[in-house]
């Protein structure tokens, strides 16, 4: 498990790093300490059941508040104490590749999932609070927020997918699709620490003009390689391995009904996380209740038309009947939400890697995500994506793509032009790690 190149560390301060384990995951879990103390609020307690409720809410907001302290005293990683069925795999990865690590002096990435994971534990051990998501009110309070979006495509929808359109029409459909879905990676609550509501809102703009602006800051750009291999697909699969919930989801559904309808896919598989994760991250019962709103015709904010309602249930009523024919499957897997690179997808999830393999493409979104994909590490940035990838699954696997707003330094698969271009006119800092900059990198697979 050792990377090629240093991995990021907190201890190098001004880092994006340090910034975020000095400053953005006490934000993190100050919005959970937040939900939990409204929710222990809510709770009267009438009974017996409830107090003993009330008073472990108590407790978890107190072990957050110690979390925050063992972060800030820079604290050894202790192994984990619940015993929930990855308990044992993340133990013997502490003691395996992070052995006496701290908070800040560890890697970064293993650092961040191990904090979700902590957090986690305070709820398997709970009695009463044991599938409580503690971001579920934020993630749908911003789903809420991105109707203007939602409706637009939900009423562009029957163009897009008319089945008599032409090759070339299809293509410019596609080319809009994959921005949209790119760009709605921006919806990501746990960077909303550094991001205003506004920012996120243009990058979720989806017009033609606009998204054509923002070809621009696409530094990675292989949707034509992407296209060859969509174009003549026909009844194939595509998996999503998804990011955030919400606006993000939403477009990966989007996407996702294109290639059905327009018969590329047959079978679209969507990968979710198993635990409350990076804040706004899919977990399997989030997608139930994303239909559910859409369908509630009173959630959506500024009285939409009784036509944008219409379209928009008929959208999410054939997805759901997807859901039921098994066109598009939901499932999720503890691999998701370890610590490691998924170029040891083979040997930590052999079953998963052999049934994705099957796949004719494999959809990796955003951010960490593709810090995964590419084994976090300080790549020079020109590195070849199918190098930084690793043999694994650049040869050994099916076709990949990422679709990823830049939220951390690494990055790789630049040209020199690109690189000469940016290092002369922006700071690192803004294209690497704002979200306002993108890559989709595609991969090959054999066979291919
Ligand atoms: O905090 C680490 C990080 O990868 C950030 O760079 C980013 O803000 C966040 O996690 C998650 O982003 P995404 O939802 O796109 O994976
Ligand atoms: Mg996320």
């Amino acid at each position: 498990n050792n990377p090629p190149y240093p991995a990021y560390r907190a201890t190098e301060k001004g880092s994006f790093a340090w910034d975020s384990t000095v400053r953005r995951w006490p934000i993190i879990i100050d919005s959970a300490v937040n939900d939990m103390q409204q929710a222990v609020s809510n709770i009267s307690d009438t009974n017996d059941t409830a107090r003993a409720k009330k008073d472990e809410g108590k407790t978890i907001i107190t072990a957050f508040e110690q979390l925050k302290q063992e972060m800030a005293e820079d604290k050894t990683l202790r192994l984990l104490d619940d015993n929930d069925d990855d308990c044992n795999t993340w133990n013997t990865h502490i003691g395996q590749f992070f052995n006496n690590t701290t908070w800040f002096g560890g890697s970064w990435l293993f650092n961040e999932c191990y904090m979700y994971r902590r957090m986690h534990e305070l709820y398997k051990v709970s009695k009463h609070w044991q599938d409580y998501d503690v971001f579920n009110n934020q993630k749908i309070a911003t789903f809420r927020g991105s109707s203007a979006s939602v409706f637009d495509l939900a009423t562009k929808m029957p163009t897009m997918i008319d089945s008599a359109l032409s090759m070339e029409k299809q293509e410019l459909v596609f080319q809009e699709l994959v921005q949209v879905c790119l760009w709605g990676n921006a919806t990501d609550l746990s960077l909303l620490t550094n991001m205003t509501e506004e920012d996120i809102k243009r990058l979720q703009a989806i017009e033609k003009e606009k998204l054509a602006e923002q070809l621009a800051f696409v530094v990675v750009n292989h949707i034509d390689q992407l296209w060859n291999k969509l174009k003549h697909l026909e009844n194939g699969r595509i998996d999503f391995v998804l990011d955030n919930s919400g606006f993000e989801v939403f477009v990966d559904l989007v996407f996702a009904d294109w290639l059905l309808q327009t018969k590329r896919a047959s079978k679209v598989v969507f990968h979710c996380k198993t635990i409350p994760w990076f804040v706004s991250d899919v977990m399997p019962k989030d997608i139930p209740i994303l239909f559910d709103c859409c369908l509630d015709r009173d959630f959506f904010p500024n009285h939409p038309s009784s036509s944008q309602l219409d379209a928009l249930a008929t959208m999410v009523n054939r997805w759901q009947s997807c859901v039921s024919s098994g066109q598009l499957v939901i499932q999720s897997n503890a691999f998701w939400c370890s610590g490691l690179a998924y170029r040891m997808l083979p040997t930590e999830a052999p079953d998963l890697f052999a049934d994705m393999k099957a796949s004719d493409l494999v959809i990796f979104k955003g951010d960490l995500n593709y810090r995964k994909l590419v084994y976090d590490c300080q790549w020079p940035v020109t590195t070849p994506f199918h190098v930084a990838i690793g043999p694994e699954l650049a040869d050994g696997f099916t076709s990949v793509l990422s679709l990823r707003t830049n939220k951390a330094e690494t990055i790789v698969g630049l040209s020199d032009a690109k690189k000469r271009e940016l290092e002369a006119t922006v700071p690192d800092h803004e294209w690497k790690c704002t979200g306002k900059y993108a890559v989709v990198a595609y991969n090959d697979g054999p066979g291919s």
